[in-house]
């Protein structure tokens, strides 16, 4: 196993990295760093030598305690509600005592009200060609406009579609979250609004929610 660590010798993993890996974390998604490619083409994201690997999230590579960042943005949504408590208990047996938690989710309860307020101007869910897919194409309407409910926002709740490991299986609220962490005994819970870093400023701010908390 390559534990590849950043400067303070730390070990982080940010796990589902998809589109996002990020320097000085162990980035693993069960997609290839060339099936990555292929899903983002022209991204910067994927310089030549990139590592992803493709760690059973559920079973990760490393001792107990060993661990000092576990992250996570735009993916336990991904998780089925059996899988969900198992990622969680990983996460907690591969951290340090004092070791970070920390995940970005879509705010269910935000999507959900935003979906009901937004326009019923459905055009074209769903295209495949080469055109749309080169334009980022997302669900029909080329933006990630919230106006109308069949782009961003169905996405939003059912995930993008465009991989195996890109469909929504799960959702979040703040209370959910905080119920779950404490349950699990983690501390120091800190939950704040952010922005969908996919969307234009402004536009759905504090969708998101970003979790920190830490093993006990
Ligand atoms: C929406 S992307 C998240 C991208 C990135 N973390 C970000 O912040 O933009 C979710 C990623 O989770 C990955 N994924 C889904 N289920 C997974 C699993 N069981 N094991 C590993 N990766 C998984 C998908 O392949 C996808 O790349």
């Amino acid at each position: 196993m390559e534990q590849k660590k950043d400067n303070q010798n730390e070990i982080k993993l940010n796990l589902g990295c998809g589109g996002r890996p990020l320097d000085g974390y162990i980035n693993v998604d069960m997609d290839t760093v060339d099936e990555l490619r292929r899903r983002y083409p022209g991204s910067s994201n994927f310089p030549p030598g990139l590592k992803v690997y493709q760690y059973d999230i559920f079973n990760l590579p490393y001792k107990d305690g060993t661990v000092d960042e576990v992250r996570a943005d735009s993916f336990i949504e991904h998780l089925s509600f059996i899988e969900e408590p198992k990622l969680f208990n990983e996460a907690k047996r591969v951290l340090k005592r004092g070791g970070v938690l920390r995940f970005q989710v879509p705010d269910f309860e935000a999507v959900v009200k935003a979906w009901l307020e937004a326009k019923d101007d459905w055009k074209e869910f769903y295209r495949t060609d080469d055109e749309a897919i080169a334009k980022n194409h997302w669900f029909g309407n080329y933006s990630y406009t919230v106006g109308n409910r069949w782009g961003y926002l169905t996405a939003g709740l059912y995930g993008t579609q465009n991989s195996p490991g890109q469909f929504h299986r799960n959702c979040y609220t703040e209370g959910k979250i905080r119920a779950m962490l404490k349950y699990l005994g983690f501390t120091d819970i800190e939950i704040e609004r952010a922005d969908d870093v996919r969307l234009p400023k402004g536009v759905l701010p504090g969708v998101h929610l970003l979790v920190r908390c830490r093993k006990i």
